[in-house]
C-alpha cells in the first residue's frame, strides 16, 4: 500500500468492493498471459478489508478456481514506516476508523465460496506440496524477512508459466524495493519475465517453464 498519499484519501471509500492497489492491473495482466490455461488457484497475501479479494474470486469463479486470503488480520502488526515516517500500522488503522479489520473483510467477501480465507501470520502459513498456483499477489507485512517469506510462500507452489506480483516496488518503501530486487537476482535462472506495472507500483515475476524438477 502507498503510504502518506493513502491517508489522506476518504477512509470511507475504501470498504466492499474497493482495494488500494487498483486489482484491476491484476486481471488485466492474468488475461492477456492467459493465466486461467494452466492448473492452479490465487494466493493473495495481504487482503486489508477484501475489496482486492472479491476482484480476484471474481476472476477466479470464471474458471472454476479458488483464491486463498492470507492477513492477519490486526492492524497494528506491521509497523514499518514509509520514506516520510509514516507507519503502515497507522495507516491502516486511520481506514478502519475503529472497525474491526476481521469484521470489515468478512462482510466484503460474504457470499464468496471460492475464497479460502488463512487467518494468520503469512510466517505460519504452510501449503502442500500438491496445491498449485498459476498467480499470487503480495502487499502483507513489509519488513523485508516477511516480503522474503511471502514471496517463497507463493513462488514454491507457483506453476511454470505462473506470475507472482508484489505491491510498493519503486515507490515509498526503500526496503520491500531493495529486497524485491534482491529476490529476483537470487532467483534470475528460474524467472522468464520481469514486468514493471509503473503508475501501480507493481513488479510481476513469471516463472520460467521447463525448469528441472517441474
Ligand atoms: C497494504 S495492506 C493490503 C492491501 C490490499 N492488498 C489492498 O490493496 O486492498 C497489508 C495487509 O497485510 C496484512 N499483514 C500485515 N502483517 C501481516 C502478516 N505478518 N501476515 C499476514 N498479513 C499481514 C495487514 O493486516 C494488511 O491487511
Amino acid at each position: 500500500m502507498p503510504g502518506s498519499k493513502k491517508v489522506s484519501e476518504n477512509p470511507t471509500s475504501a470498504g466492499a468492493g474497493n482495494d488500494f492497489v487498483g486489482y484491476e492491473v491484476l486481471i488485466d495482466f492474468m488475461e492477456k498471459r492467459r493465466l486461467p490455461k494452466l492448473e492452479g488457484d490465487l494466493i493473495e497475501i495481504g487482503a486489508f478489508m477484501g475489496g482486492g479479494t472479491v476482484k480476484l474470486a471474481r476472476f477466479a469463479l470464471k474458471y472454476g478456481r479458488r483464491i486463498y486470503a492470507v492477513d492477519i488480520f490486526d492492524p497494528r502488526a506491521d509497523k514499518t514506516p514509509d520514506k516520510s515516517g509514516v507507519k503502515m500500522c497507522d495507516i491502516y488503522q486511520a481506514f478502519l476508523q475503529g472497525r474491526s479489520q476481521l469484521e470489515v473483510y468478512q462482510q466484503a467477501t460474504n457470499g464468496f465460496d471460492n475464497i479460502v480465507t488463512i487467518n494468520k501470520d503469512s510466517k505460519r502459513v504452510r501449503f502442500p506440496r500438491g496445491q498449485k498456483f498459476v498467480f499470487g499477489f503480495i502487499d502483507g507485512n513489509h519488513q523485508p524477512d516477511y516480503v522474503i517469506n511471502d514471496f517463497n510462500l507463493v513462488w514454491r507452489n507457483l506453476v511454470p508459466g505462473g506470475s507472482s506480483g508484489f505491491h510498493d516496488y519503486n515507490f515509498d518503501l526503500p526496503q520491500v524495493t531493495e529486497t524485491i530486487d534482491s529476490l529476483i537476482d537470487k532467483h534470475k535462472d528460474e524467472i522468464s519475465e520481469v514486468n514493471e506495472i509503473k503508475q501501480s507500483h507493481i513488479v510481476i515475476l513469471t516463472k520460467r517453464k521447463g525448469l528441472p524438477g517441474k
